[in-house]
Order: C-alpha cells, then sequence, then structure tokens
C-alpha cells in the first residue's frame, strides 16, 4: 500500500526538516534555492511553511512569511507566499492544493500578498487572490563620482549580516504608499543567491543596494533608520556619471519629482483581504518572496 501524503508545519526550530525544505524547492524552482539562507541563519519564527510530505520527502508547499506591510500611510500586519508548488511528477492530485488551504488558513482573514509567475496566472484566483499591476519608476537626476565611495560589504560574512539586520529591523519605510517594515531576512535571500544589486554601506546605519549601468543609477532599495541626504549621498554610491534614477520600489517618499516609466511587466502581484492602493506602486523587489 502507497503511504498517505501528511501535512506538516515546518519552523525555523524544525532544522532536521530544512534539508528535505531546500530539496523540495530546488526540485520545483530552477533559479531558487534556500541552502545558503539557511546556512546564514536567517529563517526565523517569521517564516513557516505547510509541507506535503511523502515519504520523507516534501513534495507540495506554500510558505506564508509574516509582513508588516505600510499600505497608504497605515502599518498593517498581512503575510506573503512563496514557494508554493508541488514536484512535477506529483501534480494534479490536489497536493499543492492541500498546502494552500492549510496555509491560508493559518493567515485568516489578514491580507496576503504573493508574486506569481506567468504560469499559475490563473491558479491564484481559485484561493481568493486578485491580480493588481506594479509600476516602474524613474527620475532625471544628474550626478559625478565621489572621490571616496561608500564601501561594498558582502552579506557572506556574519558580522556584516548582523549589523545589517539591525538596522533593517528599524529602517523607516521608504514608502508610505505600498512597502514594508523590517524585512531584512528577505532582502538576505537575495543577496545569498547573487540577485541582489552590491551592498553599500553609505552610513553606520544607511545600507543602499545599487547599480550603475548606462548613465542610469537603480537603486534597488534602502535600509536606513533616518531620512538620507540623497544629493551629497548619491556620489558616493556611482564610478561613472548618471543622468537618471530608477527605483526598486516605489519612490514617492524621498523623491516626490519620480515618474512613472510603464507597468513593470511580468511582477504578478496577487493580493487576498488586501486593497492594493490605485496609485501607482512597486512593492520592494527584496521584499518580495
Ligand atoms: C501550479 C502548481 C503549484 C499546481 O500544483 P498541483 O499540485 O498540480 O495543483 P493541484 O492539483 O492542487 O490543483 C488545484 C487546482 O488548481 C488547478 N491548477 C493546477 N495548476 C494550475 C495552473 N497552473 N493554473 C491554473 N489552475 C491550475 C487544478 O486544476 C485544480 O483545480 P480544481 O480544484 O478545480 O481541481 C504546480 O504546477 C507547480 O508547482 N508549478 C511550478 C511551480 C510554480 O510555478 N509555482 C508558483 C510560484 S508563484
Amino acid at each position: 500500500m502507497n503511504p498517505a501524503p501528511s501535512l506538516r508545519v515546518l519552523t525555523h526550530r524544525d532544522t532536521d526538516l530544512h534539508a528535505a525544505y531546500c530539496d523540495y524547492v530546488a526540485q520545483v524552482f530552477t533559479q531558487a534555492d534556500f541552502r545558503r539562507w539557511c546556512e546564514w541563519g536567517q529563517w526565523n519564527e517569521d517564516y513557516l511553511a505547510f509541507s506535503v510530505f511523502l515519504d520523507g520527502r516534501v513534495v507540495a508547499n506554500a510558505s506564508p512569511m509574516r509582513m508588516r506591510l505600510v499600505i497608504e500611510g497605515a502599518d498593517v500586519d498581512g503575510w506573503q507566499l512563496g514557494a508554493v508548488g508541488c514536484l512535477p511528477e506529483l501534480r494534479g492530485r490536489g497536493l499543492a492544493r492541500a498546502a494552500m488551504h492549510a496555509a491560508l488558513a493559518h493567515c485568516g482573514d489578514q491580507p496576503v500578498l504573493l508574486f506569481a509567475n506567468d504560469s499559475v496566472l490563473d491558479f491564484y484566483p481559485r484561493f481568493g487572490f486578485t491580480p493588481a499591476p506594479q509600476s516602474l519608476f524613474a527620475l532625471d537626476w544628474q550626478a559625478r563620482p565621489e572621490p571616496v565611495q561608500a564601501p561594498v560589504l558582502d552579506l557572506a560574512d556574519a558580522s556584516v549580516r548582523a549589523a545589517f539586520l539591525r538596522t533593517a529591523a528599524s529602517a523607516r519605510p521608504l514608502s508610505q504608499r505600498f512597502g514594508a517594515r523590517n524585512y531584512g531576512r528577505t532582502a538576505t535571500w537575495y543577496a545569498a543567491n547573487g540577485y541582489a544589486s552590491p551592498l553599500r554601506r553609505l552610513d553606520e546605519d544607511v545600507w543602499v543596494f545599487a547599480q550603475t549601468e548606462d548613465l542610469v543609477l537603480t537603486i534597488e532599495d534602502v535600509f536606513a533608520a533616518a531620512p538620507v541626504d540623497w544629493p551629497a549621498a548619491i556620489g558616493r554610491l556611482i564610478d561613472q556619471p548618471i543622468r537618471e534614477l530608477r527605483f526598486g520600489f516605489t519612490p514617492e517618499r524621498d523623491w516626490t519629482q519620480a515618474r512613472v516609466l510603464g507597468e513593470e511587466a511580468d511582477a504578478g502581484l496577487f493580493a487576498r483581504n488586501l486593497v492594493v492602493p490605485a496609485s501607482p506602486n512597486r512593492f520592494p523587489l527584496l521584499a518580495r518572496t
């Protein structure tokens, strides 16, 4: 007789099962990996995995991460779903549905958001999710490099990670329109997988993920406890002249003049029990799970 699948909630404490979880992620998502993130000690009590086990393997899953959202000026507790999937050979048997239902029951009537790929745009509406657009923002900005650059630091270094997470925990949200607080452990996932821009420490309490290309400085994210003096800071983030800024988040707070460049293609934002603001917005790239 074949063993029956069983659902289990994995937390940061279930370290003996983290390898099974990481194996599942590696098999379902070719571009995502949780191994290094786990090795860096980043899984904490905010991240839960509702995993369907079969024969000791995780075969389907949905992982809610607790989020401190900021929506039109208000702090809102919610969740973000990630790592939703099923092993290819076991699809079509309701296993992802079981994981989704368990994860969503845990979230209750709190807001949930997620970022979907093109293959599941009709999957999430079955669970009460509605799509919402995301925008790209830019601002004309002429600047030249300063002689002394802000140092680039590597989150692979445990002491750098600890200092970064301390700032991230109390960082001021970049957007009041649509953003989040305290998502340092999501940003470290991008760094652990080599997907984040270089991380520069502008100041003791000011960390910026940014890179320059073709006269454009893209500020992917900023983790700073207090407002930053951008006209003074930009020259320390660039090694060549720039004419434009772009942003990995909604920049309305510090850059009131930023303009909408267009829609963020393939963003795939879906929301449940949450009204995404109608005015143009971009949920921070490094806060997406
Ligand atoms: C999408 C995925 C999670 C579905 O897993 P699954 O175990 O086959 O799904 P289930 O059998 O539980 O299906 C639940 C329901 O969704 C439907 N469904 C399954 N995949 C779907 C898809 N891609 N689009 C729309 N509906 C889908 C099923 O027909 C079923 O409908 P029903 O309730 O009317 O019977 C799986 O194909 C997968 O892992 N894809 C790759 C990973 C991925 O892209 N994940 C999303 C990351 S954002």
